[in-house]
């Protein structure tokens, strides 16, 4: 939708003008997922769709809140704070209440939001809400807030308000991307790097399941526990401290089996992002791209957090000519993955996978060239 399609259904809600516009992307994570909790380095991306927010001041301190992309709007005062709403105004909603917890005024707003990242697919349309209303305060208020500090306000608001307890990767993404480029973040201390996507000749091809993340939330919070349990279990305060040989030698300090896999995976996968990115600067790509298939097997057998959908795209997609790698991406339980694939081979990469992945698991996979943009700001 445009720009000038956008305020007109801004005009139609609120009958009258849109006084700013505020954009947040979403994100796909190369490669480095569930790590980021674990004090590890992720290398995701901002991806050109996202959250758009149109605003209008109003003279009292309600807040009125729409979106095109469901029927749902309310409008609201502070007392939501207490009562916290179910639908989908949650997530602005506790990005407000961080702003209340610096001292300043949030209220007084009408909002139309309007998001292109598909829901529930793992591409972060959460984080890109989040941070679309923090960038849109941010300005309104004149706060003055670092763009890093906005991300770690988005994180709380879905920690605290939301209740899912989700790492700092797609806030970060969102508020921090950079056209052209992938973000080496390290979790542990947040210092980070663009590094070029320089890809010869190849491109991100995300593939949608399709399949609704069921039970994501629940499962996702269970498997920080367990990491929680096994970093308690070697007295490490985070698991991606320690290289894969010290965890080889000391895995016998963990008694449980799972938690021990689940332990094993963070530790690897932060090692293989490592070597991913220094891959991407010596213009390894296939390298790269054997991380990813490596990353993958890690998330299905150690993390679990794959299933039939998730693995039927990646395992066969890695098959297909011109395809160098292919990996869940997000928190996983459906939703996405992510493949680097030669740019002539990707009609036939598209045709060939839809086709298996349809036989194989009875769906139809949606498939996006992934462009990627910049962070989170305003556009008018
Ligand atoms: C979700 C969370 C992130 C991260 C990924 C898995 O997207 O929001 O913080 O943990 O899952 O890598």
């Amino acid at each position: 939708m445009d720009r000038d399609a956008l305020k007109k259904r801004f005009r139609e809600v609120y009958g009258r003008e849109p006084e700013a516009l505020y954009f947040a992307p979403g994100r796909v994570n190369l490669i480095g997922e569930h790590v980021d909790y674990n004090g590890g380095l992720v290398f995701p991306c901002a991806l050109s769709f996202g959250t758009y927010l149109l605003t209008a001041r109003r003279k009292d301190r309600m807040t009125a809140f729409a979106t095109l992309n469901f029927d749902h709007a309310a409008t609201l005062d502070e007392r939501s704070f207490t009562s916290k709403p179910s639908a989908w105004e949650r997530y602005p909603l506790g990005v407000m209440k961080e702003f209340v917890d610096k001292g300043y005024d949030p209220w007084g707003h009408d909002l139309l939001f309007y998001g292109d990242v598909p829901s529930g697919a793992g591409l972060s349309s959460s984080a890109s809400i989040e941070l679309v209303m923090a960038v849109m305060l941010n300005d309104a208020l004149g706060a003055g807030i670092d763009p890093v500090e906005l991300a770690r306000m988005g994180q709380r608001a879905e920690n605290v308000f939301v209740g899912m307890n989700s790492g700092i990767m797609d806030q970060f993404a969102s508020a921090m991307g950079k056209a052209g480029h992938a973000i080496a973040l390290d979790c542990a201390t947040l210092d980070f790097e663009w590094v070029p996507l320089a890809m010869e000749g190849h491109s991100v091809v995300v593939a949608n399941t399709n399949k609704r993340r069921e039970l994501a939330d629940s499962k996702y919070n269970e498997r920080r526990g367990e990491c929680e349990e096994a970093a308690r279990a070697l007295g490490q305060k985070v698991l991606c401290a320690l290289t894969p040989e010290e965890f080889e030698r000391r895995a016998g300090e963990i008694p449980n089996e799972t938690i021990r896999r689940r332990a094993r995976h963070a530790v690897t996968e932060h090692a293989r992002v490592e070597e991913a990115i220094a891959a991407l600067k010596n213009g390894d790509l296939p390298r790269f791209g054997q991380l990813m298939n490596a990353s993958h097997r890690s998330l299905k057998e150690d993390y679990e957090v794959t299933g039939v959908e998730l693995d039927a795209l990646a395992e066969e997609g890695q098959k297909l000519p011109g395809a160098l790698g292919s990996r869940m991406t997000g928190a996983g339980f459906g939703g996405c993955t992510v493949s680097l694939v030669a740019n002539d081979a990707i009609p036939s990469f598209i045709a060939a996978l839809g086709e298996k992945y349809k036989a194989l698991v009875g769906l139809t996979a949606d498939f996006y060239i992934a462009s990627v943009g910049d962070g989170a700001g305003k556009i008018e």
